[in-house]
């Protein structure tokens, strides 16, 4: 998941790769590093923690004026996120940067170190480098070398290279991770991570296929394959990235994030709703009459908006809608025919788990859609069928306006599906969807809590252990606040289901024990109640997320509540995300932790 950029134009590249690096932060912040050749020498900076760090050191001690370089933003695999292990590595003439994992590192390693190798890191991208530069000393060919060394890999990579005495070269490889080639606007060559790194130079993109290698120069750019043949690979063109990167008027993209949730559904509306019409659109190809079975797999926050896609599809469909974490799911041997619809939810389209699950789906014949808001991504590239989810480049690591138009897309889903198998009737649906129209303005008089939570987020700050609770669709939304608790104010905190308190956590309760408990006023409010009752008979600090008639009910019992707009049942998981993702942000705020880039995580995990 570390970020990869190389440029080759023949004019001085550091700043370009600085701009790139930028882009590709949300990959890794655990260190960054650039370096650069000219005539012969290296130019290298490398530095602990934010980018911001190794642009302190450049603007000290400058990068040259080299016209080719490589740039690296790290998520730390092997070996702890300081300097030393810091990319770009230096072995001989070889300058390399790497992503991913090198699963026979240790046996390459030792063999290396048998033979005499001095290896500085602790990485598994400096035994790549020393592999290459082995093979350079017995092969005059470059090509053939880099394909002799990468061949011994085993594992998942990207990697970017140049060489010592070849100014000229430009080198990339991929297998397992992303790499794509931008054709410059102006001139010259690059490879990058994704599509976003090369916005600001190209607009040409040819995607590298499992396998590939590319050998760029200023002037010309050659893809081999895994074989070693040279081939052929699509120019895509891209348009201009909507890449906004910057906060507007507020103090974290966060912020910036959440508040863009009422117009981000509408985005996502419009590519789902006739809105002269009322119906749903969904691509007529994706016709769920022809399976008996939905599997629904994906990771973190998308995994939560999956399992309130779940509730809703089962009703819907009336078919076995299952849910599964990705990494959990690939390696359980899952039974899957081409009955199947295999449904990938992703923001990124990029993270590995949920990658390998969509690509184990499509091998056993099932139909993959996949949910999903980078258009360019391999996920999107791969699935038969993409859903999109138009919620504009999220750069807080904490997914937010993804995660309500990934369950918005869900919705409208449910609504299609429900009408093609004739369970929804015309009616239903029609209304379903105009319930659905009313998203945006329901979202936006759901901010109008702000101010009571900052009050509740003020007490959060103080303590060790908060627990969530919620039931059906609202039990998801419970694990997705105490996700969002967690990854960005490091305050522990689970989700539970409300009824199954009692069969465990329901020990962990004291005065010193804050529940947040989201009952909307639906068929299971009262059952959630005797819960809120249960707990309040032992001692819990408790917050009820209800609506405004039962706020009053449950302030009458002496006990804390925070109403919200009255929604129909269908609507409340979304009106409900906004509070539990309002106190996360303020209590991190109260707190003074980093909201937008929380310690040990990145935006998009693309190893295992
Ligand atoms: O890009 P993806 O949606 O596939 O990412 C999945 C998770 O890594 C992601 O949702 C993660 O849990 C977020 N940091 C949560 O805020």
């Amino acid at each position: 998941m570390c970020g990869i950029i190389g440029i080759v134009t023949g004019k001085p590249v550091a700043t370009g790769l600085i701009s790139s690096l930028k882009l590709l932060e949300y990959r890794g912040y655990d260190s960054a590093g650039i370096a650069t050749l000219q005539n012969g020498t290296v130019w290298r900076e490398r530095a602990a923690g934010k980018l911001s760090n190794l642009e302190k050191k450049i603007r000290v001690n400058g990068l040259g004026d080299g016209g080719i370089g490589i740039g690296h933003t790290r998520w730390a695999t092997h070996g702890a996120p300081n300097e030393t292990n810091a990319h770009p590595h230096i072995i001989g003439d070889v300058v390399i940067v790497h992503n991913g994992i090198i699963e026979n590192y240790q046996e390459l390693r030792g063999e290396l170190l048998k033979n005499g190798a001095k290896i500085s890191s602790d990485t598994d991208t400096e035994v790549i480098g020393h592999l290459i530069q082995n093979q350079l000393k017995i092969n005059d060919n470059v090509e053939t070398a880099i394909q002799a060394a990468i061949g011994m890999l085993r594992g998942a990579f990207a990697l970017a290279i140049m060489i010592k005495g070849n100014e000229e070269l430009l080198i990339g490889a991929r297998k397992g991770c992303p790499l794509a080639v931008g054709i410059g606007d102006v001139e010259g060559h690059y490879i990058g991570s994704d599509a976003l790194a090369l916005s600001p130079f190209s607009r040409q993109i040819v995607y590298l296929e499992e396998g590939d290698f590319v050998f760029a120069t200023k002037n010309t750019f050659k893809v081999y394959n895994e074989s070693g043949e040279l081939v052929e690979r699509e120019i895509n063109i891209i348009e201009q990235q909507s890449a906004v990167m910057d906060k507007g008027n507020h103090k974290h993209y966060m912020a910036k994030e959440f508040f863009e949730q009422p117009d981000v559904i509408s985005h996502t509306l419009a590519n789902y709703i006739d809105m002269d019409t009322n119906q749903i659109n969904i691509d007529s190809k994706l016709d769920i009459t022809k399976f008996n079975r939905i599997i629904m797999v994906s990771c973190g926050t998308a995994y939560y908006a999956a399992m309130v896609g779940k509730y809703w599809l089962e009703k819907t469909t009336h078919m076995s809608v299952e849910v599964d974490v990705a990494s959990e799911f690939r390696y359980r041997n899952p039974p899957l025919n081409e009955k199947c619809l295999f449904i990938v939810v992703s923001q990124s389209g990029e993270t590995a788990d949920s990658l390998a699950a969509l690509r184990l789906a499509k091998e056993k014949g099932c139909t993959t859609v996949a949910v999903v808001n980078v258009p360019t991504s391999t996920m999107s590239r791969e699935a038969d069928f993409i859903l999109p989810t138009s919620a504009g480049t999220e750069v807080c690591v904490a997914s937010t306006k993804a995660f309500i138009c990934q369950i918005t897309v869900l919705a409208a889903l449910s609504i299609g599906f429900g009408k093609s198998l004739n369970i929804l009737s015309a009616d239903d649906a029609s209304k379903m969807t105009m319930d659905l129209a009313s998203l945006p303005r329901l979202i936006n008089d759901s901010f109008s809590v702000e101010k009571e939570i900052i009050k509740l987020a003020h007490n959060i700050a103080k303590v060790e252990h908060v627990l969530f609770l919620g039931r059906h669709t609202s039990f998801p939304i419970a694990m997705e606040g105490a996700l969002k608790l967690k990854e960005i104010t490091y305050i522990h905190a689970e989700g539970y289901a409300a009824g199954e308190l009692k069969h465990g956590p329901i020990a962990l309760i004291d005065e010193k024990m804050p529940l947040i408990i989201i009952a909307p006023d639906n068929d299971t409010y009262e059952k959630t109640r005797s819960n809120i009752e249960e707990i309040a008979a032992r001692g819990g600090d408790i917050m009820v997320f209800t609506t405004q008639k039962r706020a009053e009910e449950i302030r009458a019992l002496g006990l804390k509540a925070i109403a919200l707009p009255d929604s129909s049942d269908f609507l409340s998981p979304f009106v409900y995300t906004i509070p539990v993702q309002l106190l996360a942000y303020h209590t991190a705020v109260h707190m003074g932790t980093d909201v937008d880039q929380p310690r040990n995580l990145a935006k998009s995990v693309t190893v295992e």
